[in-house]
């Protein structure tokens, strides 16, 4: 008898269990607690096997998000995952699942929140410099041509030539812009991005487009916009037309140049500035490739189709990354790439989130793409930001609210500020989004936030949304990763890149990856 009430109850459990475990009976998304405990114990061993990698890496590739601060990748994600037909917040994008994070701290010398000029100039050259200045270090002033004479700094990009890596960059601004400057450049000013603009700085101190056609021919790619700055005034751009207005002053024609140059080096060489014509480039025939995409930045992600906005059409960025990195890799003695997501920072300085985070999208692709086509036991990976921007994710929206969205009161309603409005999840601390209508915070019951057009409200009204001074997070996989832990100071990336690739300052084998092993 007792036995079946044994069963019996045996049987109500597993029944009872069954009923309250049915997914319908859990909010959100329904996950279990059993899917949450399973998650975890997967998660826990995942770390538990990941072996370290102890030896020099052949390769290493920089991403680089340009203001992509963790509240950008948080709501990137999000939207990744809601654009997929999910509640998005469980989504990742590709570098949240490499084993190594840490954090970057990325006040620069003289400013506690950095721009994209200093910052290039600690995570590439690895010294902290002051705002607005370029592969110079803190002896010089931004804007003060004289001051940046005898204060030039070198870059990764330099160090690994010397060791007879292959190197290249590409970026979604021009290829004159802060971030692929850091690599190349050495100017007191990030905005003399050509001639138009330095031929009234006293000092004759050489534009950005200058120094790297004149200096650095043996970068075997370079791919992004910013065509304006490497024709002659009188030259007819492509899509754009007229190139009176910023075009060159001192009669170079410096997209002949480099094609001179490599010519005399006896490259196999490219220039395009299509995407049709930057499809039938074949890597493995190409030594050298100049795309130059745009008259001044690429597009947007959201409007590289659009043709109110692009005219012969642009490659995305991760087939700019596989293109990158099907060229360089043919060297043995490996590679240095760096890959900009650029304008990210641009949809947050215009205040429109959307633009931001579909950037944000299109970047962790060609982070994808760029673990899918390179060996963890040879290429070093470095995904970062070079500073952050004042969006929030704000409020308590219910589980899979659209991000873009407006926050809501999880009965099917909005929830209502103390003004009696409504407010998106997604908000700024300052930039074009501030207005007031008749003293009061605009209505946006009826607006629809969610166009590419919306620009999200801020507390406090400037022109251009402003940069943040939160860390950054740094993401890495491959040979010592792991150095990429704890809260660095961002010009300590450059070193751990240097280190794992024993170049530049570590290029003694006792002093670098080469060695590691046997430190500890
Ligand atoms: C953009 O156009 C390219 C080339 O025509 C196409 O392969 C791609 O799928 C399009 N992307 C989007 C988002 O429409
Ligand atoms: C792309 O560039 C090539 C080379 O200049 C040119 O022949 C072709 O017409 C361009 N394509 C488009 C769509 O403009
Ligand atoms: C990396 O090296 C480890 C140890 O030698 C090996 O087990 C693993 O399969 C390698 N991974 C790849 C992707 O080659
Ligand atoms: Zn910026």
């Amino acid at each position: 008898m007792d036995s079946y009430i044994g069963v019996f109850c045996l049987a109500l459990f597993v029944i009872t269990q069954a009923f309250l475990f049915d997914d319908v009976r859990f909010s959100g998304n329904g996950e279990t607690p059993t899917f949450w405990r399973n998650q975890a114990r997967t998660a826990i061993l995942n770390r538990v096997r990941q072996p370290r990698i102890e030896h020099v890496a052949k390769n290493v590739i920089m991403f680089l998000g340009d203001g992509m601060s963790i509240p950008t990748v948080t709501a990137a994600r999000i939207l990744k995952g809601q654009l997929a037909g999910h509640k998005g917040e469980e989504d990742s994008l590709s570098f949240d699942k490499f084993p190594y994070i840490g954090l970057s701290k990325t006040y620069c010398q003289d400013s506690q929140v950095t721009d994209s000029a200093s910052s290039a100039t600690a995570y590439l050259c690895g010294v902290k410099a002051n705002i607005g200045t370029i592969g110079v270090d803190a002896r010089t002033h931004h804007g003060d041509c004289n001051s940046q004479k005898g204060a030039e700094v070198t870059s990764i990009l330099d160090w690994s030539m010397a060791a007879g890596k292959s190197v290249g960059f590409v970026t979604t601004t021009r290829v004159t812009h802060a971030t692929p400057a850091g690599l190349y450049a050495n100017v007191a000013s990030r905005g003399w991005e050509g001639d138009y603009y330095t031929r009234s700085v006293t000092g004759g101190c050489k534009d950005i487009a200058a120094q790297l056609i004149d200096d650095y021919p043996n970068v075997q790619v370079i791919m992004g916009g910013g065509r304006q700055f490497f024709m002659r005034a009188d030259q007819t751009d492509p899509e754009h037309g007229s190139n009176a207005h910023y075009g060159r002053r001192d009669g170079r024609d410096l997209i002949q140049e480099w094609r001179n140059g490599q010519h005399n080096l006896n490259r196999n060489y490219q220039y395009v500035w299509n995407a049709s014509a930057f499809n039938k480039v074949d890597p493995a025939t190409t030594d050298s490739l100049m795309g130059l995409f745009e008259y001044s930045h690429m597009q947007y992600e959201l409007e590289r189709n659009d043709t109110n906005h692009e005219r012969a059409g642009e490659p995305s960025l991760a087939e700019m990354t596989e293109k990158a990195i099907r060229i360089l890799s043919k060297n043995p003695k490996g590679f240095f790439l760096l890959v900009e997501g650029g304008r990210i920072d641009m949809g947050h300085h215009e205040g429109r989130a959307k633009l931001a985070l579909y950037d944000t999208i299109a970047f962790s692709n060609a982070v994808a793409k760029g673990d899918a086509i390179t060996n963890v036991n040879d290429t070093l990976i470095v995904v970062t930001a070079d500073h952050a921007h004042v969006m929030v994710i704000a409020g308590y929206p219910s589980r899979g609210n659209p991000i873009l969205g407006k926050v809501d009161d999880g009965s099917g309603g909005l929830e209502l500020a103390a003004d009696k409005r409504p407010y998106t999840t997604l908000l700024y601390g300052n930039g074009p989004g501030y207005s007031l209508v008749q003293n009061q915070r605009p209505d946006i019951t009826n607006v629809d936030t969610i166009d590419k057009h919306y620009h999200q409200q801020s507390a406090v009204s400037l022109g251009s949304e402003s940069h943040g001074g939160d860390d950054v997070g740094i993401f890495a996989r491959g040979p010592m990763a792991h150095l990429f832990t704890g809260v660095l100071e961002e010009n300590e990336i450059a070193h751990v890149m240097a280190y794992a690739s024993c170049v530049g300052d570590y290029t003694n084998p006792s002093d670098c990856a080469a060695s590691a092993a046997g430190k500890r």
